[in-house]
Formats: structure tokens, C-alpha cells, sequence
């Protein structure tokens, strides 16, 4: 997804469909370290790709690892635990996931082979602690300068060739306030167990174990068995060394699946499930215990090996309090779940969450607030009461991937026990792209509105009024659908003309148009399974389109097709009819007026460019003409919907244009 400022949610009324998980980002970052270390080329298959993956993948380019991709596959060729590169600056982004077990692992590696790394990440990655594992790592004579505010990353790592680390007495480490820290330690230290045991000891209670759990379960696929005694001491056995398992798999992510099993749980109703691909009953990831979360609130939930299905069970959810340590990320999809549950819901133990990408207690208190919630919050725990009556909200999302999932199922307000008809505002919606890139296209595929609820902006003019590019800008500055009707016609008289129709043959154009079969990929437009991008847009192909889209029966038999671009969550239709016959009740409607000089202008500039000669003068001439022809015609003429916002465009540049139709659009909206 484009960088958008916001992205406005309709209300949304159910679900159901099958969705495919991304890959695990907890499993893909230690997978990737690992085969980083490891002797051998690892190939990893279904990686998460996503902003974390894509700064680890970067860190192990820049400290030699070999990285390429083979299709769909990642092929990492490891170090063998022999540094390749001594000196590196390695930026981090905002990924905890790579961070503390890089630094762990350099830490290791330079103070026995000499090296000076520089780690840093976005200034939120600096408020984010990392000082229990630098106290792990020193006594070890780990050399770790704080480059920052101590206890926080940058830090600098250093260290002599030749260097011995001090592994005499237990590493101690504190696992009360982040699991990641025995993580990091639990991936470095087999790179110092070749001549002796490695025993790590946590001080304090050891939070979010099933973390642990897939570290012990990964470091066992690359060949290193550790020892453990509960959950408080940890023994990497001496002779332990590092081995590619060759292929590894990464099992889509059980905190992704989260939303979609809620998704579920509130809005699979009458028959058909939600299907979620990529996790199951035997995930090794500790967040698919949301199962058992999600099942006391109500949700019917059947699984098996790498796939769950979801319905709704009990309506409305059950108000449940429940210890969420075990599953923090996860849990914050219950706060939004709340919000459709039959009382409070409390979850308590949650003190991580003020450590995360934000403080995600806050975050999450303040914006169910604003949809209407009534929330009390504390050092560990948040309660949230849903609304009696739920409001517009435009949710800050604090650049945290989960605040923008979780906070988008609150769209599901009117199928709520207290129905709302509130839109909901994700603002920065791309900050998901941190574990799930396509996360709204997935949700929105499977989520169900009234058709009537999708906004639609209609957007017309004459020919070469550059209504094309404004209805294709706006729709990428808001995240709309796109409908380019002119190109339905275009490619209806292509179709026709392949099928030696007569372009005046009404009944039989028509019926061609009934069959098109025609799929828009991004910028690129195939018909009959043929890219006809460049065809469909030329000059001639446009006086076919003018003459098929007279006749009354060509235009009925696109009129349902049209219909079918007006999908969540929203569209802006650009053409002839769009405001007045297909869209008559689009919440906006704009029509552009340029001069004939002006429009003359810019398609000669067009032309030119294209290295066609024109004269200006002509071009003018056949522009009026056309808009005589246009205005006068019986079928569909030219005419702006009688309330559509004129808008002259003769002296703006396009930019000028989105910005003036994006003011009309603010004023509509309800925020
Ligand atoms: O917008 P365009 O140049 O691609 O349109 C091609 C022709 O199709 C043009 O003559 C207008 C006609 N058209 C129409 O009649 N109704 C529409 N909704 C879109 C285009």
C-alpha cells in the first residue's frame, strides 16, 4: 500500500471467505539469523516479507552473509560463525526482532574475533529498552557502549581479535520485561559452546514463554538441543554447533491469524466460515493459545494441521478477564473484541505491552475511547466496556502494524449488540507493512458491506479534461478502487471488432459486452487473457468506443460490471454516466471544466511527447466538435449531474486538483 495519510473503513456488516496468513515474524527473523550463523546454505521458504524482515535480511547482506532469492525462496548462505566483516553500522528500523538478538550475536562473535559494530534504529526503537541484556552480556567482557540514553539502543559493540569470554559462572538475565532478551542470548551463545557447557540462569519471572518455546524449538531445527530446567535455567551443552537444516518452512503468523479468527468470531454469521490458511492446531507459535481466548469469548473455532476455521457461537461475545502474559500481542485483539462483548472485559498481566512499538495500553485505551468505549487502564492491565453508542473515530495508529489491524474490526460496529453505523479512520495504514503488507486488501476481501455504505466519488468532464489522472490519483490517495469506464467501452469495441461485430450493431456489441472478459492488474489491463494496455488507450480505440457506447443496449450490459467496482472500501468512478445512471447517490461527484484551449494544449504536449506531430489549432477545432457531438448525443450526453462541484482545472496542475477534490471530500466525511 501507498504511503496514504488515512484510510476511511465503512461500516462493515460480515464476513466470511478464506484467507492466507503471511509468514510468522517471530519465527522468520530467527529463522534468518540462524541460517546467517550457521554453516551452509539455508533456503527458507514462505518468509514474512515485511518491513522487520526486510532490515534483518539488509543486516546479514551487510555483514556478508550471502542473501538471494530464488523465486519464492529466500537462500541464505551462513558465516559458519566466523565474522566476515568486522566493522558495520547495521540500521534496525524499529524491529525488536532483530536488534537484541544482533546484538547478542555480534557482542559474542567480536569479543572472540575482534569487530566494532554501530547498532541503531527509528528514535522509537531508542525508547525501547535493551539495558537487561547489555547487563547479561558485560560480565561476559562484552565491551558495550551506550551511544544513547544508557539502557537503550544505539549502542556500539566492540571487541580484540583473540578475545575470551568469561563463561565461568551462569549468564544471568532478567526475563520480567521482555522474553526477547533470553532469546538473543539463547541464539549467540552456541556460537561460545564448542569447548564448554553454557548455562544461562533468568532472574526475576520469565514473561511471554512461549517465545521461548520457539526459540528452543528453531535452535533445535539448526541443530543445537538446549537443556532447561523449567523455565529458569537454560544449558546450551559444550560441543553445541551450529547446522543448516537445508529447507525450513515459516508458518504464517498465529498473532496475524489473531484478527482473522476475530474477524470470525464477530462477523462470520449464517453459514459460512472464515478460513484462515498458514497456522493450525500444531503451530509452534505461542499466539495460537488466542484459540483458547477467543473460545471463552464465544467464537466456534475448528482446526487442524495449518488451517482454522472460524464462526460466530455466541452473540454477543462473552465479557471474559483473563492472565494474557502468555499471549501479549495477540491479546490486544481481544481489547477491540471487547467492544462487542456482553460487559467489561479485562485483561490483566500485560505490562509488556508499554514496551512495545508504543505504549500499546495507552494507545489502546485512548483510541477505543474515541469509538465510544468506556476503558479503564493500569500499570498491567486495561478493561474495556463496549459502547452504548459508538461514534465516528479517527484512530492514530502510533506507527504500531497491530494498533492499525486490531483497531480496523471496530468497523464491524453495526452488526454490534449496541448496532453503530460509525466509519472508522485508520490514519497511516501502511504502518502494517511491519508483519502484513496486504493486510486491508485481505481483510477486505473477505469483509462484507452494504453496497450502499461504499462511497463512491464520480468524476467527469470532456475529452482530454484529465479526468483519467485525477479519478486514478485520488483513488491512490484515499485507497479507493478505480473504475476507468471509458476503458469498459474500449475494450468492448476491441472485443467486438475481434469478433467481426459491427461497432453499430447494438444487440451484438452488446452481447459481447456481456462476456468481457476483462481483468485489471494494477497499471496493466488484459482482455481475453491479453495485455491490451497499450491498444486500449490509443486514439483509435477511442473513436470505437465513442461509437459502441451510443447504443442503449452496450451500455445496459456494462452497467452491472460497473456496478460490481463499487467494493470496500470505496471508489472513485471516472466517466461519462458515472454520477448521473451508474452512481446516481456517490457522496461526491465532480466535473471538470477546462477550456478547449486549455485541453487542446495539454493533449498536443501529450502527443509531442509521445513523438507524434500535431497541429494545436486542429486538435482545438476537433475538441469542440467532439464536445458538440458529446453534448448533443441522445444516449449518455455530456452533461454534469446536477449536483456535481464544477470544478475549472484550465490553471491547475494535477496536484492542485486532488487537493482541491480531497478538501471537497474532507468535508464530507464525518471527522
Ligand atoms: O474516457 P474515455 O476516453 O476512455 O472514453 C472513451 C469513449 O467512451 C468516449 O467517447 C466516451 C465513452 N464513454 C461513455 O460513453 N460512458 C462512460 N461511462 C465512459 C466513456
Amino acid at each position: 500500500m501507498f504511503r496514504i495519510p488515512f484510510l476511511d473503513i465503512p461500516p462493515l456488516h460480515g464476513a466470511s471467505g478464506r484467507v492466507v496468513l503471511p509468514g510468522s515474524k517471530s519465527i522468520s527473523n530467527r529463522v534468518l539469523l540462524l541460517a546467517g550463523l550457521c554453516a551452509g546454505e539455508t533456503r527458507v521458504h514462505d518468509l514474512l516479507d515485511s518491513d522487520d524482515t526486510a532490515v534483518m535480511l539488509q543486516a546479514l547482506r551487510t555483514l556478508g552473509c550471502g542473501v538471494r532469492q530464488d523465486g519464492r525462496v529466500w537462500c541464505i548462505q551462513g558465516l559458519g560463525g566466523t565474522l566476515a566483516v568486522h566493522e558495520a553500522a547495521l540500521f534496525l528500523g524499529n524491529a525488536g526482532t532483530a536488534m537484541r538478538p544482533l546484538a547478542a550475536a555480534l557482542a559474542v562473535l567480536s569479543t572472540q574475533q575482534g569487530g566494532r559494530f554501530d547498532l541503531s534504529g527509528v528514535p522509537r526503537m531508542h525508547e525501547r529498552p535493551i539495558g537487561d541484556l547489555v547487563d547479561a552480556l558485560r560480565p561476559l567482557g562484552c565491551q558495550i557502549e551506550d551511544l544513547g540514553q544508557p539502557g537503550y539502543p544505539p549502542l556500539r559493540i566492540s571487541g580484540m581479535p583473540g578475545g575470551q569470554l568469561q563463561l565461568d559462572a551462569p549468564i544471568r538475565v532478567r526475563g520480567d520485561v521482555s522474553s526477547q532478551f533470553l532469546t538473543a542470548l539463547l541464539l549467540a551463545l552456541p556460537l561460545a559452546a564448542a569447548q564448554r557447557d553454557v548455562t544461562i540462569d533468568v532472574v526475576g519471572e520469565l514473561i511471554s514463554k512461549p517465545y521461548i518455546d520457539i526459540t528452543l524449538n528453531l535452535l533445535a531445527r539448526f541443530g543445537v538441543v538446549v537443556q532447561r530446567r523449567g523455565y529458569e535455567q537454560f544449558v546450551i551443552p559444550r560441543g553445541s554447533r551450529y547446522g543448516t537444516p537445508g529447507d525450513i518452512h515459516v508458518e504464517g503468523d498465529a498473532s496475524s491469524a489473531s484478527y482473522f479468527i476475530a474477524l470470525g468470531a464477530i462477523a462470520a454469521q449464517g453459514g459460512a466460515p472464515v478460513h484462515v490458511q498458514g497456522v493450525g492446531s500444531d503451530s509452534i507459535q505461542g499466539d495460537i493459545r488466542f484459540i483458547d481466548a477467543a473460545r471463552a469469548m464465544g467464537a466456534d473455532i475448528r482446526s487442524g494441521p495449518n488451517w482454522l476455521e472460524v464462526h460466530r457461537g455466541q452473540w454477543p461475545l462473552r465479557a471474559i478477564t483473563l492472565d494474557a502474559n502468555a499471549i501479549p500481542d495477540a491479546a490486544m485483539t481481544l481489547a477491540v473484541m471487547a467492544l462487542y462483548a456482553d460487559g467489561p472485559t479485562r485483561i490483566t498481566h500485560i505490562a509488556s505491552w508499554r514496551v512495545k512499538e508504543t505504549d500499546r495500553i495507552a494507545a489502546m485505551a485512548c483510541e477505543l475511547r474515541k469509538l465510544g468505549a468506556t476503558v479503564t487502564e493500569g500499570a498491567d492491565f486495561i478493561e474495556v466496556t463496549p459502547p452504548q453508542r459508538w461514534h465516528h473515530a479517527s484512530i492514530h495508529t502510533y506507527d504500531d502494524h497491530r494498533m492499525a489491524m486490531c483497531l480496523s474490526l471496530a468497523a464491524f460496529n453495526p452488526i454490534a449488540p449496541q448496532p453503530g453505523q460509525a466509519t472508522v479512520r485508520i490514519q497511516d495504514p501502511a504502518c502494517v507493512g511491519k508483519t502484513f503488507p496486504d493486510y486491508f486488501e485481505t481483510l477486505f476481501d473477505v469483509a462484507g458491506a452494504d453496497t450502499a455504505e461504499v462511497p463512491v466519488i464520480a468524476v467527469d468532464g470532456p475529452s482530454a479534461s484529465g479526468k483519467g489522472t485525477l479519478a486514478s490519483e485520488l483513488a491512490k490517495a484515499l485507497g479507493y478502487h478505480l473504475l476507468d469506464s471509458g476503458a469498459l467501452y474500449r475494450a468492448a469495441a476491441l472485443a467486438a471488432q475481434a469478433d467481426g461485430v459491427s461497432l453499430d450493431d447494438g444487440a451484438g456489441v452488446a452481447r459481447v459486452s456481456r462476456l468481457l472478459d476483462l481483468r485489471f492488474d494494477g497499471d496493466k489491463v488484459f482482455l481475453r487473457g491479453q495485455d491490451v494496455s497499450d491498444t486500449l488507450r490509443n486514439e483509435v480505440t477511442g473513436r470505437m468506443a465513442s461509437q459502441v457506447s451510443v447504443h442503449p443496449a452496450v451500455r445496459e450490459a456494462l452497467h452491472g460490471l460497473q456496478l460490481s467496482f463499487r467494493r470496500v472500501p470505496g471508489l472513485v468512478a471516472d466517466g461519462r454516466d458515472m454520477g448521473t445512471v451508474v452512481f446516481p447517490d456517490a457522496a461526491l461527484k465532480v466535473f471538470l471544466v477546462a477550456s478547449a484551449e486549455q485541453r487542446a494544449q495539454r493533449r498536443h504536449k501529450q502527443l509531442i511527447s509521445k513523438g507524434f506531430s500535431a497541429s494545436i489549432s486542429a486538435l482545438r477545432a476537433d475538441l469542440e466538435a467532439r464536445d458538440e457531438r458529446d453534448k448533443n448525443r441522445a444516449s449518455a450526453p455530456l452533461k454534469p449531474a446536477e449536483d456535481a462541484l464544477l470544478l475549472d482545472n484550465s490553471n491547475l496542475g494535477i496536484d492542485e486538483s486532488v487537493q482541491q477534490v480531497l478538501q471537497w471530500w474532507a468535508q464530507r466525511r464525518p471527522f
